[in-house]
């Protein structure tokens, strides 16, 4: 009997984003790996910047990617309850400030990102599609709120997001996705969703040392091109501020995450996110050590193979 094969499944995926140099790398990630993920839609947050530059930057990242017909959605213009904090002082005014690129050509469909994220999970087979989180947690918790059915359907939440050992990097205390929008954070983190969480303690280990965007830069191409411009103008804050060789590269390890989950390790906890303290809102209060007895949510990220994350990026970089 001839032998049969079938072609592997591909993981369905959203990527909710307010790009951000990091996040237009994740988005590259992504786009350059059409063999495993099939990428659903692409909703656009309030974050870094806000939404009238997210929007039309992640269009420019689509267009970069010879995706002009990505489904693009616009959400939330501000969080959930607090006003908006963005982050110019890291991303540039526009928020994907390094390189010379043309206005955006596509634009976003008229659908509402909350709602689209809604349809999609509630008409894809039950736990098939998989949400990607590399902004703040707005229009998810949003989604969560319209419609709370939705919940049980999410396949995994992978999410940039959060620190513990490392403490914060907007505050001594807590990261910029969850400090901006704590409250959407604390509903997520609520909703039985199975979590994975990127926190700085991983991505503060994705160092883009000279060696490591050397190889990105030697690809030759203009997606490879255009991303070592944005990383040069993003690093050169935090190098700044950690006297590191080149900046964290945060976004990108959610995408590398479903690719080659291998190269992470982490723990099964709980998290909780504070809400009201001046002092450490928008912290988020892992248990690695299991100290209380509060329910385990989500697996906290640790480790990760720097190098190894490194080639990945470039490898898929390279297939654009
Ligand atoms: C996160 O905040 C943003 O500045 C980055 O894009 C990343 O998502 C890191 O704290
Ligand atoms: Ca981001």
């Amino acid at each position: 009997m001839a032998a049969t094969t079938t072609a592997p499944v591909k993981r369905k995926i959203i990527i909710d984003t307010d790009p951000g140099q990091d996040d237009a790398a994740a988005i590259m990630m992504a786009f350059g790996s059409p063999d495993e993920l099939e990428v659903l839609g692409l909703c656009a947050v309030a974050g870094n910047v806000p939404l009238s530059y997210t929007s039309r930057n992640l269009r420019i990242v689509c267009e970069l990617c010879g995706k002009p017909d990505a489904p693009v959605y616009e959400g939330a213009l501000k969080p959930l309850f607090r006003p908006q904090v963005t982050a110019e002082h890291v991303h540039g005014k526009t928020g994907l400030d390094g390189a010379v690129l043309p206005e955006p050509t596509m634009k976003a469909r008229e659908q509402h990102a909350v709602d689209f994220i809604i349809e999609t999970l509630m008409t894809e087979p039950e736990g098939t599609v998989t949400l990607c989180t590399l902004g703040p947690l707005t229009n998810i918790a949003t989604a969560l709120e319209k419609e709370p059915r939705i919940a049980p359907r999410v396949k995994e939440l992978v999410m940039m997001g959060g620190g513990f050992f490392e403490g914060g990097n907007i505050t001594p205390a807590a990261e910029f996705n969850i400090y901006v929008d704590p409250h959407a954070a604390k509903q997520v983190f609520a909703a039985g969703i199975p979590i994975v969480m990127m926190p700085l303690d991983v991505t503060h280990q994705l160092l883009t040392t000279k060696s490591r965007v050397e190889k990105i830069a030697a690809l030759g191409t203009r997606p490879g091109d255009v991303l070592v411009e944005w990383l040069a103008f993003f690093e050169r804050f935090d190098i700044e501020k950690y006297g590191s060789d080149g900046g964290p590269l945060h976004d990108p390890s959610v995408i590398a995450y479903l690719l080659k989950p291998e190269l992470f390790t982490g723990r099964h906890c709980n998290v909780e996110i504070e809400v009201d303290s001046p002092l450490t809102v928008g912290m988020t209060v892992v248990d690695w050590w299991g100290v209380t007895d509060r329910a385990k949510n989500a697996t906290v990220m640790r480790k990760v193979d720097a190098d190894g994350f490194f080639a990945l990026l470039t490898e898929r970089v390279g297939k654009l």
